[in-house]
């Protein structure tokens, strides 16, 4: 059963019935394609391309082989039900917001959240209360938020109907997640779950626990993250009583194309399958690479390598041990540079930033090419060493939340002018800007900008820190809101 691929077999079973297609897709499977995408795609590809027969089963109301498949998922991930999400988890974690909350629903959210949670405060009109992760100034990085933060939060803040954690993190940093649910649910909160960095968790003992099996009741997951599905293929799960499905099932419906395309699809049920049949293992090759180049990376004096030792700092309670972050610091370069050097050597990384740098490995990396490409990595970082830089020793200071004016959702509906950055103080931003370190938001749409905000970011321009977020990079201008 775990190798039975339902919605596969049915593509595979119209595609050899050699029908003749009088619908969509207007290529015709491959008869009409452009000849550059006949040699990307290859013949297969394009006759599988098919659309919505009836024996291929509908998305938007399942009763046959992608029902089939999405409850193989949900079996797997032991969620009660498991919606395919072919917009990626962006599209995931829009569903999980509208499908659980109403309009002017507040939610608990850490500040360092992905700008797809920001998207879904916007389309659902929610209230955002926001939590501070801790922050680590030897790593320059975010931890977790801890239990405590968040049970101060709702304690202090009347009616919070969710809490949203990033967990693992970027990092592979995992939340406390058993005590966070327990916390929100004794406040009558619900526990959602941005886990787009864990759909591998939960298979071995070697990783941490996956958030369904510490008690979340949504979960959104990037499936084609960290597993075998095609970019852009995610799941949302949803377990326990506190969720009503057929709002979460119309929420995922309302934002879906009508016209999904069924080789992404088709590689959420192989993913799946793979996971049924050999996850164990699979996750265990991926831990097994990573710590190689772990050890590796360990033995180059001037490096700090991310492992288990952080596990106790700042509501850090595991690690997922495949994400391999490298301090870069002591060599004296920026993580950006060291990643260009990188690049130049043939190999790109997962994530740059002032000062660091993420490998992101799964059990594909477990390859006859990994122990030369480590030699590289290695061989880089020692030239770049040897080079001996002096080290900057700049202090990340994380400035108090701004006064939240507007809702991001009023903000982006607002009408919106352009103001000289250095001159927008007592202005409400209509943009997101975020600095790499720390990595927290500075400013989100519908915040207040204050002088303090404006000579912070420009100390951080200044020392070239990444910035990311906001329409010109350059700082100089800025979109506020129109008063
Ligand atoms: C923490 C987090 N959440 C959500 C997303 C969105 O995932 P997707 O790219 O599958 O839409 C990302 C993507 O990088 C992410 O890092």
């Amino acid at each position: 059963m775990d190798n039975y691929k339902p919605l596969c077999e049915a593509i595979e079973k119209y595609r050899k019935a050699h029908v003749y297609p009088f619908h969509t897709p207007g290529h015709k499977g491959g008869r009409g394609a452009d000849e550059t995408l006949s040699a990307l795609m290859g013949d297969t590809a394009l006759t599988s391309d098919v659309s919505l027969m009836s024996e291929l089963d509908d998305l938007h109301n399942p009763q046959g082989c992608l029902q089939e498949a999405q409850e193989l998922a949900a079996k797997l991930y032991g969620a009660d039900a498991t919606f395919f999400a072919p917009n990626g988890t962006t599209g995931a974690i829009h569903a999980m917001l509208i499908g659980t909350l109403v309009p002017g629903d507040k939610i608990l959210v850490p500040r360092n959240t992905h700008r797809s949670v920001i998207g879904g405060l916007i389309l659902g009109g929610l209230r955002p209360v926001y939590v501070l992760p801790a922050y680590s100034e030897a790593w320059s990085l975010s931890l977790q938020v801890t239990v405590e933060d968040i049970e101060k939060m709702l304690i202090a803040q009347t009616y919070i109907a969710a809490v949203l954690i990033t967990s693992p993190n970027y990092y592979g940093m995992v939340a406390d997640l058993p005590a966070i649910a327990k916390v929100a649910h004794e406040h009558g909160a619900l526990l959602l779950v941005d886990e787009a960095h864990g759909a591998h968790l939960g298979f071995s003992p070697l990783l941490p626990p996956s958030a369904l099996q510490c008690g979340a009741d949504v979960v959104a997951q990037s499936t084609h993250k960290l597993l075998g599905a095609l970019t852009q293929c995610s799941m949302l799960h949803i377990r326990g009583k506190r969720v009503e499905r057929q709002q979460v099932a119309a929420a995922m419906s309302l934002l879906t194309t009508t016209s999904p395309n069924y080789l992404l699809l088709a590689s959420l049920d192989c993913a799946r399958s793979q996971m049924a049949t050999e996850g164990k293992v699979l996750v265990e090759r991926a831990v097994k690479v990573a710590d190689k180049l772990r050890i590796a990376l360990e033995k180059i004096p001037q490096l700090k390598v991310l492992k288990q030792s952080i596990i106790g700092q700042g509501g850090v309670v595991g690690l997922d041990t495949t994400k391999v972050t490298v301090n870069v610091r002591e060599l004296g370069f920026s993580g950006v540079y060291a990643g260009e050097e990188l690049r130049r050597a043939g190999i790109a990384v997962e994530l740059v930033d002032r000062d660091n740098l993420l490998f992101l490995l799964t059990y594909a990396d477990d390859n006859q090419e990994i122990d030369d490409v480590i030699g590289k990595i290695v061989l880089t970082f020692m030239m770049l060493g040897a080079l001996h830089r002096e080290v900057n020793k700049l202090e990340n200071s994380i400035l108090p939340l701004p006064r939240q004016v507007l809702l991001p959702r009023v903000a982006f509906y607002a009408f919106k002018k352009e103001c000289l950055f250095a001159e927008a103080a007592g202005e409400i931003s209509a943009e997101q800007i975020s600095f790499y370190p720390p990595g927290i938001p500075v400013v989100v749409p519908g915040e207040e900008i204050t002088e303090e905000i404006i000579s912070y970011c420009q100390e951080l321009k200044a020392a070239g820190i990444p910035v990311s977020g906001p329409r010109d990079s350059s700082l100089e201008r800025i979109q506020v809101v129109k008063k």
